[in-house]
This record gives structure tokens, C-alpha cells and sequence, in this order.
């Protein structure tokens, strides 16, 4: 089968590899030629594990990419649309992207005469009712009625982790179709199964149901981080008390499960903190509340703070003091900044006039391009720790969580630790080094 993949960021790119590795002619289409020529050269824009080694295997095999959609319209039966949905400053989502993808999509498909019936798959995480209400309208318009006999739309969002795209991709927990038409559910019900040779979880829902289940999912996903970095704010003030022991315990609960009760120093990312707000200004203008939801977000804006409160509580004034920084991607394992807690906590550092160095495997020349030469960028940890007076993780990278104290000895000025991500055994630790974990009351 051919398909098409519009908007070939994170999730597209990985969509389309996964595609192509299990046999599918995939056309993948995007309208930066710096990212093509890239991807043309088998090298991912982006980092995320084992895209590459897919790229090697499949690129001009079973995908191709280049930036001509029509000739991807023409050729494809499935055409996935992953272009961005960002974010406007009231926190709507701006759906210029997906609009002009479609109204464009359309125009191709009056100049097609032959008899395929097409889908166009929204991938892209829309507010609920987006499809139907503005999607599908738009582009009956612009195909001379084609809409139900050789065209339909339909809504499957994705739930791939950035870090763990392919693999996430490869064996999902769920398949989401959202379509109101029986043609269209029993030709995506069969591109699925052949595709995982039936051994996934396929749910048909609705349209709107499946835009709002990207983002019941997200956002229950974020309340569950707000909830025990919550929990972990108030652990750092009981003498004693421990989030890790109190997430592992609640997590044994089957109600409650273990994942995603990981304090830190808040969420970021491109979907969460973009989701989240996306659903409150949704339901704001509906006329609707969703108070435990805006408490996820304030508490998530909070949250970066509580951390520079460590840091303070350590140090008192900050002026002049060196500060190194350990991580600076949203989660290990990306060289994705976007919404990063880093640069909330940098940019507020510097404001206190901080010196501020910084370490990351792989995210330094993203955060180069927001700070320049207000920082130092140190090509190891061992230079990130020199002459400094404090410490803090900020992103859970294993070879931080490898550091053992005598390096911190060794290379420190002062050997003060902050473990905003819980990564050092604090009771090894303890004796050796002056250590703040968060959500440990000492
Ligand atoms: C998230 C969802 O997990 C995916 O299912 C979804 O497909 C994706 O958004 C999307 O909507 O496209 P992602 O943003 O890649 O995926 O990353 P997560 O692993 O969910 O982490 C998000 C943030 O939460 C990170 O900053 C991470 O450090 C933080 N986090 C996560 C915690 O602080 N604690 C946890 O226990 C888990």
C-alpha cells in the first residue's frame, strides 16, 4: 500500500520510519528543504534513538521524501497529516499549519480523476470538534463535494514519547480511529492490523470522541506529575519524608499505577504544557470549568521556582556564585529545549546575576541559540563542575545518574548538590556531599 506522511517533525518522521520498516511505500512530505536534504542524507533532524539506523534501511527503499504533495496526494490512499499545532499566546491552538495542509490537499484532489477513495488521517493533536466543525467544511468546499465517495477525514491522534518515538510507535498500547464512516473505519481497521499483524489494541470511536481523548489522556498524564511534585513540595518540609518511597508505594496500587509519579522539576516538552493549555482555553470557551486541570498548570509554573528556592536556600544570595547546570533537554534521551524547565531556571538565575555553566549530552547547541554568550558550555561534566558552588540536575540523563560524590569533591568549589530529578541515592550521598534532593525532607 502507499501512503502519504504530511509534516515530517518528531512524530511524522517517526510515523513515517516505522511505516517503512514494516513494508509500507511511504511518501513522506515536508516544506523545509534544510530538514529534506537532511533526512535525504539519512540523518534525523532531530536526535531520537534509532531513527537513524531506520533511515539507513528504509530511505528510497519503501520511503521517500521530498516537498511535493501532490504528487504524495496523487500516489497515496492514506495521507497522515503530523504538521504542528502550536500554541497562540491565549493558549488556543493555532491551526494555520493544518489548514493550508488541507486546503491544499483538496485543490490537488479536484485535479485527480481516477477512482481511488482517499482518507486524510489527522495525526495532529486538534481541540475537539476542529474536524468537523471546521476541518471537514473547509475542505468539501474546496474539493467540489468529493467528501464521502472519494474523500473522507479522519482523527487518529498519536501517543508516541519523543526519546522513545520508535519504539512507542512500534508496539502501541492503542490505536485510536475516530471516523463517522463505515468505508473509512474498515479500510484504517485493516491498514492497522495488517500493519501489527493484528496483535494491538484498536479502539473506533467517534471523531470528536478521538480529538478528545488525545487530550483527556495528556492532560491526565500532566495532572499526575503536577499531583506528586505537589506531594514532593510538601515532602521537602516534613523532616523524614520521601516522594520516591510514597510514588513507589502508591504506584503498587493496580488504581493508581506506577508510571508517570516521577517529582521533578515540572513538565515540559512540546505537548504537555501545549495540550494542557490548549484544553483550558477549549473549555473556558465553551463556557466551562475544569479547576483541577488549571491547578495542574499553575502548579507546573510553579514548579521551576521551587527549585531556584533550593538553590537559594543553599547558597543565600546568588550574585557572583557559579551555578552548574546538569541537563538541559525536557527528559533524557532528546535534544528537544521546547518548554524545557532549564531555561526558566537559567534565564531567573541570570536575572540574580548567577554565573551559570552548563552540561548536556545532547541539547547544547539548541540552548546556544536561546542564551549565546550570556553562559559557558562545558564539553564535560568534570569542566561543568569546575571551580563551581553548586550543582543541579535538571534532566535525568544516565550518565549523570552515573556521577558518583567523589567527583563532585574533586572538582567543586563547594560540593553543593541540588537533585532536582531524584537521580543520586541521597543516603549515599548524604555523608559525603551537601545534597538537596527534591521531595526529601532532611
Ligand atoms: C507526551 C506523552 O507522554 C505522549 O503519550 C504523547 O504522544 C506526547 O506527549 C504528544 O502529545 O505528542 P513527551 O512530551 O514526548 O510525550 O514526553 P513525556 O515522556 O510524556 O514527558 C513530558 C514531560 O513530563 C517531561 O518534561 C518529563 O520530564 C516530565 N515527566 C514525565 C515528569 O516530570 N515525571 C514523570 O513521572 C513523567
Amino acid at each position: 500500500m502507499n501512503v502519504g506522511v504530511v509534516g515530517l517533525g518528531f512524530v511524522g518522521l517517526s510515523v513515517s520510519c516505522v511505516f517503512a520498516d514494516k513494508g509500507i511505500n511511504v511518501h513522506g512530505v515536508d516544506i523545509d528543504e534544510q530538514k529534506l536534504s537532511m533526512i535525504n542524507e539519512k540523518k534525523s533532524p532531530f536526535y531520537e534513538p534509532q531513527i537513524n539506523q531506520i533511515l539507513d534501511k528504509v530511505l528510497n527503499k519503501s520511503l521517500y521524501v521530498n516537498s511535493n504533495l501532490e504528487e504524495c496526494v496523487k500516489n497515496s490512499e492514506i495521507v497522515f497529516v503530523c504538521v504542528g499545532t502550536p500554541s497562540n499566546s491565549d493558549g488556543s491552538s493555532n491551526l494555520d499549519y493544518l489548514k493550508k495542509t488541507c486546503k491544499e490537499i483538496s485543490e490537488f484532489l479536484n485535479k485527480i480523476h481516477d477512482e481511488k477513495f482517499r482518507i486524510i488521517v489527522i495525526k495532529s493533536t486538534v481541540p475537539p470538534q476542529t474536524i468537523e466543525s471546521e476541518i471537514i467544511p473547509l475542505m468539501e468546499k474546496k474539493s467540489s463535494n468529493l467528501m464521502g465517495t472519494k474523500l473522507d477525514i479522519c482523527s487518529n491522534p498519536e501517543f508516541l514519547k519523543e526519546g522513545s518515538a520508535i519504539e512507542d510507535m512500534s508496539n502501541p498500547h492503542l490505536v485510536i480511529i475516530g471516523t463517522n464512516n463505515e468505508k473509512t473505519k474498515k479500510k484504517m481497521n485493516h491498514f492497522y492490523s495488517k500493519l501489527y499483524s493484528n496483535s494491538i489494541n484498536i479502539m473506533n470511536t467517534t471523531i470528536v470522541n478521538s480529538e478528545l481523548i488525545k487530550y483527556t489522556n495528556n492532560s491526565f498524564l500532566a495532572t499526575k506529575i503536577s499531583f506528586i511534585n505537589n506531594i514532593a513540595n510538601i515532602c521537602n518540609k516534613i523532616p523524614g519524608a520521601d516522594v520516591e518511597i510514597i510514588a513507589e508505594a502508591i504506584g503498587m496500587d493496580p488504581r493508581i499505577g506506577k508510571m508517570f509519579l516521577k517529582a521533578g522539576p515540572g513538565y515540559g516538552g512540546s505537548c504537555f504544557p501545549k495540550d494542557v493549555a490548549g484544553f483550558l482555553n477549549f473549555v473556558k470557551l465553551r463556557g466551562y470549568s475544569m479547576p483541577i486541570l488549571e491547578s495542574t498548570h499553575n502548579i507546573n509554573e510553579k514548579q521551576p521556582f521551587e527549585i531556584i528556592k533550593m538553590i537559594k536556600n543553599k547558597l543565600g544570595d546568588i550574585e557572583n556564585k557559579t551555578i552548574s547546570i546538569l541537563g538541559l533537554s525536557f527528559k533524557k534521551n532528546t535534544d528537544d529545549i521546547r518548554e524545557a524547565v532549564s531555561i526558566k531556571i537559567v534565564k531567573s538565575l541570570l536575572e540574580q546575576n548567577a554565573k551559570i555553566k552548563v552540561n548536556d549530552p545532547m541539547a547544547m547547541d539548541n540552548f546556544r541559540k536561546i542564551f549565546g554568550e550570556q553562559i559557558e558550555y562545558s564539553d564535560s561534566i568534570e569542566s561543568c563542575l569546575s571551580n563551581s558552588e553548586c550543582c543541579v540536575i535538571l534532566t535525568e540523563w544516565d550518565d549523570f545518574r552515573k556521577i558518583q560524590p567523589k567527583k563532585f569533591l574533586e572538582f567543586m568549589k563547594k560540593p553543593i548538590i541540588i537533585d532536582a530529578r531524584r537521580v543520586f541515592d541521597i543516603n549515599k550521598f548524604k555523608d559525603l556531599v551537601d545534597i538537596t534532593a527534591l521531595g526529601h525532607g532532611q
